[in-house]
């Protein structure tokens, strides 16, 4: 399977499509705190706030926003949102909670490299992206296109995602801080093979395939700058949402995120990338 083919996003929809029901039953996701406390957001928009600021009234487009909590957060802080997903039943999840909160938010199923053409270009305040989507893409290079490509002038991205050198950290050693996969973007891609997903789940998942790709900090940055984007600000975090290395994190009890138990200072684990659109 290549990065060129379509097959990567036949396989990653029904991936997405079979964990989207476990997700939405999860305690990990807790959709119910949404139905009963008005006020929630997500722990991931919670920890984005002090570098994302005020998004109230913005234009917002949410990419790969999955079952929508951190849609549904995006909105509850006064932003006009948008969600886009590639997975059918990620979207219907989503579209699911915005009606029983009696939120308005759009949402749409499209891949992200064909975000331009379905949602129109030069229309968004804001591309948001969270934790754990542009893994799922071939290319930064089209990500970046897209980006710039659905942002007016003077409009902004931020994404905060697993970092790049997390995503080269294999598990043959679990024990061990081992780099086994690329850091850097390769056309050939990391296929898994995985009936369990990062949050708790009621069933082995039985679309088990699914298709991912790195890309180094310098790609995600050079990708930007080339299509126009002016970086203002690139921070590197010590936590990620999930238990990305079971045997080597702890929770942290700062921000309810999880960090290396022994010397954390040793790999960031994930990054907030801020840009702007030049006029
Ligand atoms: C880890 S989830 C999104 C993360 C989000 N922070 C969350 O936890 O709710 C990844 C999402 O990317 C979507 N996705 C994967 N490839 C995509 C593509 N090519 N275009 C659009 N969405 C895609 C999947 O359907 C899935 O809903």
């Amino acid at each position: 399977m290549t990065g060129s083919s379509t097959d990567y996003l036949a396989v990653n929809r029904a991936n997405w499509d079979d964990r989207a029901g476990v997700h939405a039953s999860s305690r990990g996701y807790d959709l119910q705190r949404y139905r009963d406390d008005p006020t929630a957001i997500s722990h991931v928009v919670a920890f984005d706030r002090p570098l994302l600021g005020d998004v109230a009234g913005l234009e917002t487009v949410h990419l790969q926003c999955h079952i929508g909590t951190d849609t549904l957060s995006l909105a509850r802080l006064g932003a006009r949102v948008t969600g886009l997903d590639l997975s059918p039943a990620s979207l219907a999840v989503a579209r699911g909670l915005a009606s029983e909160t009696g939120t308005d938010i759009a949402y749409v199923e499209s891949d992200v490299y064909s975000a331009v053409d379905t949602l129109g270009g030069g229309r968004f305040d804001l591309v948001y992206t969270g934790v754990g989507a542009i893994c799922w893409l071939p290319s930064i290079r089209r990500w970046a296109e897209t980006v710039a490509g659905l942002l007016r002038p003077g409009g902004r991205l931020f994404i905060r995602d697993m970092h790049p050198a997390l995503g080269a950290v294999g598990d043959d050693n679990p024990e061990r801080l081992q780099l086994d996969h690329p850091y850097f973007e390769v056309p050939e891609p990391m296929v898994w093979d995985d009936d369990v997903t990062y949050v708790d789940a009621d069933r082995p998942l039985t679309a088990t395939r699914s298709v991912e790709w790195n890309h180094g900090i310098g790609e995600i940055v050079t990708a930007l700058l080339a299509n126009g984007m002016e970086l203002t600000g690139l921070v590197e975090h010590r936590t990620v949402p999930w238990l990305a290395l079971p045997e080597l994190m702890e929770p942290d009890e700062v921000d309810g995120e999880f960090r290396l138990r022994e010397k954390p200072e040793r790999l960031p684990l994930t990054f907030t990338i801020q840009a702007v659109k030049r006029g």
